[in-house]
């Protein structure tokens, strides 16, 4: 069947369709039927099923005669090891995790937090949880204590589960005294944390409270997997809003494990057995879905790769791992090709590789640049694949769904939606638009299985969000078009979300960072754009009358603030002193106006500007950062 016709038959009958999907999962309860709607618009799907996540990943194939297999290749070249864990392995140590986080009083519906570098313990970790029916949220490594503190407090775990340290080309990153801060930091005290010791970077256990890795297993009972009902939330994991306090993401977990399945062979194109390399980080969306659940699920080999696209050791570190593993597909954000081009841009590294069995790359995370797509297809020779996805949704809004057919490429979209997903163009008062013209991008509600049901502890927050600005509508705060051929175009976020590096990040909490900075009146922080990695954040500071610090010593003390609070990945290094700032009338921050001038677009004088004069200084100020070029 074509893309059209599955698509058209979903639209026909999203019930059948799913239902017919969900006959690939092993049930302990089947559903009687796909979506409950009785709450819209709150939705749920699968509610009335029981079913075990890492039964579905792991026990299943053992049970199938699959346990010799492969399930993860670890490809460390940070560290110059590699390991392979089979499914039988995976199932083992799965086991006497969960069995040792069950001795510990976790049990269903407990939550825990996860603080894991790229080794695979993180995903025995997440999969623990899943077989006794814990709520994982795992938290990226690059955040700062202040940021694992606020998880810990909304989240409120019953333990942790954290590596002693991560390891970045330039330096250990010592976790545990982050670990550690974050605790003393936070009002909610976990009872446990299990601390995996690496050697690079041991950390010290604080008695009563922390337990080795190991330790914690001895003598445990392997725990069995435990059903839970369909709505169940498999993990909560935390991502960037308008302000400093994150949103915690629900997944659920009958439609996650229906949706993500679904996927591998539709949207990936890989049947069980093959290889599927997701390059990216378990603290990220695409982590969770396509390193960890989907790959195992669907019984493909996953691939946990500790290291960085280029310099570990060099440029030809992913080709390496492809060939080594007979990779079908890979996965990773337009930045990472993006380094590798900047480093390699011959693509010397290349030849030499046998990457026959490579079949499809794919990019998301970020706009993919044509640039960057034609270099990779001319030097690949194999279809480059960008789809559009968020961490709300777990996977593709819209894509190629190269395991049906392969559409045809058009540079600078990520190509149609899939099914389940209604895609429209909306103006500002939710009037769909024509074809060609800019809108917001929504989707028509109900969004399909394994996608958000709510934001933890936050409905209210969930429905205003996401919900309230469009009515029958899920607003995904992205603007675009759909072309006449049903092409979606990606172009810009709608509110304060930047991409730096692939990294959702909010300039709204960068902004909240450096408003509390004591001689720091006013402030703004924009997304610039950065041929690396696609944008990085640039600040403006108004400093307090009076204030007579030499404004280079303010902005350092301010970069400092911004790593020590969110971290290092916020990548926040640059910010600029200046008078006042560009606002309407109303006093609205012109941010986009600023974002224009950065950038060297054309832009029009904003009609409700207060006074155009601050115009000139924010584009004086960009200069002399290297921004606001001709263009
Ligand atoms: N733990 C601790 N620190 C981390 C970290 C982690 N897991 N990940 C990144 N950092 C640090 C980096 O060391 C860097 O610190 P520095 O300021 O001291 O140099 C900082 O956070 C910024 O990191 P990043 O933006 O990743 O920049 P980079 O220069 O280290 O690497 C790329 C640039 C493009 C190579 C890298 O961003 C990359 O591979 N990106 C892929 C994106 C990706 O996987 N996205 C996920 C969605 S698909
Ligand atoms: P995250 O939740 O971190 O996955 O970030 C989601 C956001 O990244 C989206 O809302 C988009 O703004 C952006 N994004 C993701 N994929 C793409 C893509 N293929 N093209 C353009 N932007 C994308």
């Amino acid at each position: 069947m074509s893309y059209a016709e599955i698509y058209a038959g979903w639209q026909a009958d999203p019930e059948g369709f799913w239902m017919e999907a969900a006959k690939a999962i092993d049930w302990d309860t089947a559903p009687s039927r796909a979506l409950f709607d009785q709450d819209a618009p709150l939705y749920e799907w699968f509610k009335d099923a029981r079913v075990n996540t890492c039964y579905n990943a792991v026990d299943r194939h053992v049970a199938a005669g699959h346990g010799a297999q492969a399930a993860i290749q670890y490809e460390s070249p940070v560290t110059g090891t590699s390991s392979t864990t089979t499914y039988a392995e995976l199932q083992e140590q799965c086991a006497a995790l969960g069995g040792a986080l069950q001795a510990r009083g976790v049990g269903v519906g407990d939550r825990v937090v996860i603080y894991m570098p790229m080794v695979p313990e993180a995903l025995v970790a997440m999969l623990a949880c899943a077989r006794i029916g814990a709520i994982h949220s795992v938290v990226f490594g690059g955040f700062a204590a202040a940021e694992l503190a606020v998880r810990l407090d909304d989240a409120t775990p019953k333990a942790v589960i954290a590596g002693s340290c991560g390891i970045e080309p330039n330096r250990i990153v010592p976790y545990k005294p982050l670990l550690d801060e974050a605790i003393e930091i936070a009002a909610h005290k976990p009872e446990t944390c299990i601390i995996f010791q690496r050697e690079q970077g041991p950390g010290d256990l604080v008695p009563g409270r922390d337990v080795d890795w190991h330790a914690a297993q001895e003598g445990v009972a392997p725990a069995p997997c435990v059903p839970v009902s369909g709505d169940h939330p498999a993990y909560i994991l935390y991502t960037s809003g308008t302000t400093g306090q994150p949103k915690g993401v629900v997944r659920p977990t009958a439609g996650h494990l229906v949706a993500l399945n679904w996927t591998m062979k539709n949207v990936y194109g890989v049947d069980p057995g093959e290889v599927f390399w997701a390059a990216s980080d378990v603290g990220w969306v695409v982590g969770h879905s396509y390193i960890c659940y989907a790959p195992l699920i669907h019984r493909n080999t996953t691939i946990v790769f500790e290291g960085k696209p280029v310099g570990t050791p060099d440029a030809g570190t992913f080709w390496r791992v492809m060939e080594k593993h007979k990779v079908a597909a890979f996965f990773t954000a337009p930045t990472a090709l993006r380094a590798v081009k900047r480093e390699d841009p011959k693509a010397a590294m290349l030849s030499g590789f046998d990457l026959s069995s490579l079949r499809t790359l794919f990019l998301a995370g970020e706009r993919a640049d044509p640039d960057t797509i034609e270099w990779l297809s001319d030097n690949l020779q194999i279809p480059i694949i960008d789809h559009w996805w968020q961490t709300e949704t777990g996977y593709t809004i819209v894509g190629n769904p190269v395991g049906i057919e392969t559409l045809p490429v058009k540079l600078g979209s990520p190509t149609v939606p899939m099914p389940g997903y209604d895609v429209q163009v909306l103006s500002e008062d939710g009037t769909p638009l024509p074809r060609g013209e800019l809108g917001a991008l929504a989707v028509k509600l109900p969004l399909p299985p394994g996608t958000l049901p709510t934001l933890w502890n936050a409905e209210e927050r969930f429905v205003k969000s996401y919900l309230s600005t469009f009515d029958g509508y899920y607003e995904t705060g992205d603007a675009g078009y759909i072309d006449e051929d049903g092409y979606v175009f990606i172009m810009a976020r709608t509110d304060d979300v930047i991409n730096v590096a692939g990294h959702r990040l909010s300039t709204g909490g960068m902004e909240e960072v450096l408003a509390g900075h004591a001689d720091v009146a006013e402030c703004a922080v924009i997304g610039a754009g950065d041929d690396l990695k696609g944008q990085v954040p640039v600040g403006f500071l108004c400093l307090n009358a009076g204030t007579n610090r030499p404004a280079d010593e303010i902005v350092a003390e301010c970069v400092a603030r911004v790593r020590d609070q969110i971290g290092p990945v916020a990548a926040f290094k640059q910010a600029v002193v200046v008078d006042r700032l560009p606002k309407t009338r109303s006093g609205k921050i012109l941010r986009g106006t600023m974002v224009a001038i950065a950038d060297g677009k054309p832009w029009k004088m904003p009609a409700t500007i207060d006074d155009p004069a601050i115009l000139d200084e924010i584009t004086v100020a960009l200069k002399g950062l290297g921004y606001a070029g001709d263009g």
